[in-house]
């Protein structure tokens, strides 16, 4: 009954800005939430659909994808009319001034994995960030034009679209301009960010203008319109990614870049290049079906990481996260796969990144075979492993130095059409409303600078992460990235499609999500539910939300794991196929306001 009525609220309530048949099903799952400890009013049940789905964290986003998915475009049509929509809609993370990944799987079998992760600039120096006195400045790799690395956005959805889809770029970005040049109502969540962000906005005076009304501040049910990004938009729509990168809006984020202190260069936007990459895949058996795992390689390491953690865990007995020893071989597993992120993930253009020897199920047993049953172990004595694969000699990769770095927004969007395509799709600022800093052209601009080993030794100011001297500042390099959009293909078929912002939680938040559906055989709903830890091998602890019970948590304690309860882990936007009927299940993250449209 509850579901019914919501569908009919959601319904009504969008049909001004969309006008989409009824048959359209949504799924706003801030309706039934208040925050994340009422877990007992999360959705239990995914939303079905027989044709095609979106997920994102914004209701007008997934509903920007599904409207291009009922013009006749396919799955990637629907993910680049969905990400010009969350720029405009979703202003934390959602963007046109970041970066991000694209993981596409055809309904033939084909996977290719888009990779428009920022690059530094070519003023950028290694020490940039590090004052006179030698101390590193936190601030100036998080705030301001001077934290920002060159934007990959919109050359890598134009290369996704040119490559796969079937639409037009005007067409694509239609909903999108739409919603940026008649604008849409500020829901509370988005006058709450304005407000805990007014801080850190209000420095920048396009920012203080487009976001803050000078001060004024918008009200929840206030139309919030964006004329200059409109404008960009329409711009780039028009003339396609070389507008951005070449044209008059890159003139304007020079000029900005020029009179605020920011390094970017107009050579610096020209040379921009998206890459194509092979996607990371592994196969597993279990119970009888043949499972494909496809996820993001370097300059991601979340695919190395889920990977290598699945082959830790495979044939290790699972029992769900109400039982200790499952969480504390997890959790063990994940302290191991974060101490060899930090020695040898980086940039692979430019780093000599040992992904097979890191992805070989034999190293995954050696791995494996230091974890006790039953006592943690201690991250001073886990050191990064000597990955090698198989029937080859592990030998010690070149030694890394090594830095140490925890913490908030990206966005993840998943997306299946009716003929079986599917995209699974990170993209971020990195911090919530990245630097703050927005172009004169009407657009946000990312910190993602600091996502770079900025000083060796010394944590990076978002994420407490160790990272290694070849995640060093360096002209034209790929900041290392933990975003992993993964697919999930069971018996030769699509099965399911997940990604999460998070930072280093993104890899355990999305690693629990495929063990969840893919090993434990949840329920979509629940595989996204279902509560989420975290180690990420320094700090020695694991993180874990508040649904872990107290019982579980002694027990860990008893093991000697030290424990700390956070709010929440992840947002995991995923979509599930059911093996019998071939619907759509679109798993959106109630721990904010994700969003299932299907069709
Ligand atoms: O690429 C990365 O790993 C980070 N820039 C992601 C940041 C992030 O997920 C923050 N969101 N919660």
């Amino acid at each position: 009954m509850k579901d019914a009525r919501l569908v009919r609220v959601c319904t009504s309530l969008l049909a001004l800005a969309f006008p989409l048949p009824l048959s359209t099903f949504a799924q706003n799952a801030a309706e039934y939430r208040e925050r994340a400890e009422t877990e007992k009013s999360w959705p239990k049940q995914a939303m079905r659909s027989a044709h095609g789905m979106v997920v994102t964290d914004e209701e007008l986003g997934s509903r920007a994808g599904v409207e291009i998915l009922q013009k006749g475009g396919n799955a990637v049509d629907a993910a680049v009319a969905t990400a010009f929509a969350l720029a405009v809609v979703e202003p934390a993370a959602g963007n046109i001034g970041g970066g991000g990944f694209m993981l596409v799987r055809l309904a033939g079998g084909k996977t290719t994995f888009f990779d428009y992760r920022e690059v530094a600039p070519e003023r950028a120096t290694r020490d940039m960030y590090i004052g006179a006195d030698g101390k590193l400045d936190p601030e100036a790799s998080t705030t301001g034009y001077k934290s920002v690395a060159v934007p990959g956005t919109v050359a890598g959805l134009e290369l996704a679209l040119k490559t796969y889809g079937t639409m037009k770029l005007a067409d694509v970005m239609a909903p999108a301009i739409r919603l940026a040049e008649e604008g849409f109502a500020i829901s509370p969540k988005l006058a709450s960010e304005f407000a805990s962000e007014r801080k850190d906005l209000q420095r920048f005076s396009v920012s203080r203008r487009i976001f803050l009304k000078n001060g004024v501040m918008y009200v929840p049910g206030e139309t919030f319109k964006q004329p200059e990004l409109a404008a960009t938009l329409r711009r780039i729509a028009k003339n396609g990614a070389a507008e951005f990168y070449r044209g008059e809006t890159a003139h304007m984020l020079v000029s900005d870049m020029a009179q605020l202190g920011g390094l970017i260069s107009l050579e610096d936007l020209a040379n921009y290049q998206p890459k194509v990459r092979e996607a990371l895949h592994a196969h597993y058996e279990i119970d009888g079906h043949k499972w494909d795992v496809f996820s993001a390689p370097p300059p991601s390491s979340g695919g190395v990481a889920v990977i290598e953690a699945l082959n830790m865990l495979e044939g290790v007995p699972l029992k769900g996260w109400d039982d200790a020893e499952s969480v504390h071989v997890t959790a063990e597993v994940m302290r191991r796969v974060f101490a060899d992120r930090a020695v040898y993930l980086a940039d692979p253009d430019f780093a000599k990144v040992p992904v097979d020897g890191l992805t070989s199920p034999c190293y995954a047993k050696e791995l494996r075979a230091t974890i006790d049953a039953v006592h943690a172990s201690s991250s001073k004595t886990i050191q990064a492993g000597q990955p090698h694969v198989c029937g080859m000699e592990a030998r010690m990769a070149a030694p890394q130095e090594i830095s140490l770095n925890d913490g908030p927004h990206t966005t993840h969007f998943s997306v299946v059409d009716a003929a079986g395509n599917a995209v699974a799709s990170t993209f971020t600022l990195n911090d919530s409303y990245g630097s703050h800093a927005t172009s004169s052209a009407g657009f946000l601009l990312n910190d993602e600078m600091d996502d770079f080993t900025t000083q060796p030794g010394v944590p990076n100011a978002l994420f407490g992460l160790i990272q290694s001297e070849a995640n060093a500042i360096a002209p034209g390099h790929r900041p290392l990235s933990s975003m992993t959009p993964t697919i999930l293909v069971r018996d030769g078929k699509l099965s399911f499609v997940t990604g999460s912002p998070g930072g280093p939680r993104i890899i355990s938040a999305v690693l629990l999500s495929v063990i969840n559906w893919m090993r434990l055989g949840m329920e979509a709903q629940a595989s996204i539910n279902a509560p989420r830890f975290h180690h990420q091998w320094f700090p020695d602890r694991i993180a874990m939300e508040n649904q872990i019970s107290p019982q579980v948590q002694n027990a860990l304690n008893a093991m000697g794991h030290m424990t700390r309860k956070i709010g929440h882990i992840g947002l995991v936007n995923a979509i599930g196929i059911d093996v019998t009927t071939g619907e759509r299940l679109g798993a959106a993250d109630p721990r904010d306001e994700g969003s299932a449209v299907g069709y």
